[in-house]
């Protein structure tokens, strides 16, 4: 997930780049929104050299013109740690006089709110009222501890420990995400398919397209396990992974992992044929011409179709479509020979595709075809996710 943090001008603003640290340990990418104030305390540098995702603090000195809302179209989460009596203020009642309040002004996704100040302006008549304005239009407060402050007062005002700060913020939004408690199964990569001990059939595919499945399902909430052929890439540590080399050591570990999955999701690049046998030992020119001229192929098994026989009620199969025509009717015929629940089907060929960020796609379901236009594999995955989030299938018990 994308997590914007805004930090405002408290002695605790240091500890934010605790808070930025822990994120990304969990494996988020974060943002950070500073106001004139904050930088008083810890530098811009600093959380330029913290972040993974931009840094600013001017609504005109950015090179987007609307930095604002690009900021809060791009965060999956905001969270102002720390928040200041004035930055509260200010966003109860739609102050948007800075970049930070403009941008909290302008976000949909989820409100994280960790105020830290002196005790005294905490348990003001006026800061309470607005904590709980922005309470009541759905802001999740983390409130401050009670302790020893930097004014030298004892009592409530302190910012949390940055660590229980990234916990409680993840915990919060797990519980609205749409497939927390499911399943997702995710096939990727490429098949290896031996002819002898060194040499192989394989195809071009990056294990991308998997790897950006596997982050969407984690985002969404859901447990994931990944069956992936060799791939030049890592996927994201918290989901469960086993590597496999060929179509047929795919397929057991796919059919093994199934039954326990609600969704399964067959991104693989599986190789249609393998050789009919893989010689032991390297086969040699001049002495095993024959078996090197004329390998002779077999087809391998069909892991998506194998899925959807084993299917039962409430379980939901999603496959690819890689086409250079016809690309929705294509579609469409592979939804109905291999029984698949919904079908991503792109354009590739003359460039696009394969090892590709971008590609124009379709979400082909017996219901109808969504156009997606020509997306990225993240954008493509996410739209992917929040489809079977919707999907009342997806919501069904498991038998
Ligand atoms: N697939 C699979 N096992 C195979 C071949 C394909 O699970 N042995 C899955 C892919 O992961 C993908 C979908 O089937 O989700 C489409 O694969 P594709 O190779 O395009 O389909 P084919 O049936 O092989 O049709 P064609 O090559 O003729 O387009």
């Amino acid at each position: 997930m994308r997590i914007l943090i805004g930090v405002t001008g408290c002695i605790a603003a240091y500890k934010a780049c605790e808070v930025i640290r822990g994120f990304q340990k969990a494996g988020h990418e974060v943002s950070v929104v500073l106001t004139e104030s904050a930088k008083e305390f810890v530098g811009e540098a600093t959380f330029r050299a913290l972040a993974d995702g931009r840094v600013c603090s001017s609504l005109f000195a950015d090179e987007d013109p609307i930095p604002h809302i690009a900021l809060a179209r791009e965060a999956d989460a905001f969270l102002i740690a720390p928040c200041t009596a004035n930055v509260a203020a200010k966003i109860a009642h739609g102050i948007a006089d800075d970049l930070l309040t403009s941008t909290a002004l302008a976000c949909t996704c989820p409100f994280i709110v960790a105020p830290a100040m002196n005790v005294h302006m905490y348990d003001s008549a006026a800061t309470q009222e607005n904590l709980r304005t922005l309470e009541e239009r759905g802001a999740f407060l983390i409130r401050p501890e009670e302790g020893y402050l930097a004014c030298g007062d004892n009592g409530r005002g302190r910012f949390p420990d940055p660590e229980a700060v990234v916990q409680m913020t993840l915990e919060h939004m797990a519980e609205d995400l749409p497939l927390v408690g499911k399943r997702i199964l995710i096939t990727s990569g490429p098949t290896l398919e031996p002819v002898d001990e060194v040499r192989f059939i394989s195809n071009r595919s990056s294990g991308k397209m998997g790897a950006c499945l596997v982050q969407a399902a984690l985002d969404a909430g859901a447990e994931v396990e990944i069956v992936s052929g060799p791939v030049p890439l890592s996927y994201d540590g918290r989901a469960k992974i086993r590597f496999v080399e060929t179509a047929q050591e795919m397929m057991e570990a796919a059919k093994e992992a199934f039954p326990e999955s609600d969704i399964a999701i067959c991104a693989a690049a599986v190789s249609d044929m393998r050789p009919a046998r893989a010689h032991e030992g390297k086969l040699k020119k001049g002495r095993d011409d024959d078996a090197l001229g004329a390998i002779e192929l077999v087809q391998n098994p069909d892991i998506l179709s194998g899925l959807c026989q084993m299917k039962r009620a409430g379980q939901v199969v999603v496959g690819f479509a890689a086409e250079t025509e016809d690309v929705v009717e294509q579609a469409r015929e592979k939804l109905a020979r291999k029984g698949a629940d919904m079908i991503l089907a792109n354009l590739v060929g003359q460039g696009r595709g394969f090892g590709r960020d971008e590609s124009e796609a379709w979400i082909v379901t017996e219901e109808g075809v969504t156009e997606l236009g020509c997306r990225s594999k993240k954008e493509i995955a996410k739209a992917i996710l929040e489809l079977l989030s919707l999907n009342r299938a997806v919501e069904g018990d498991r038998a």
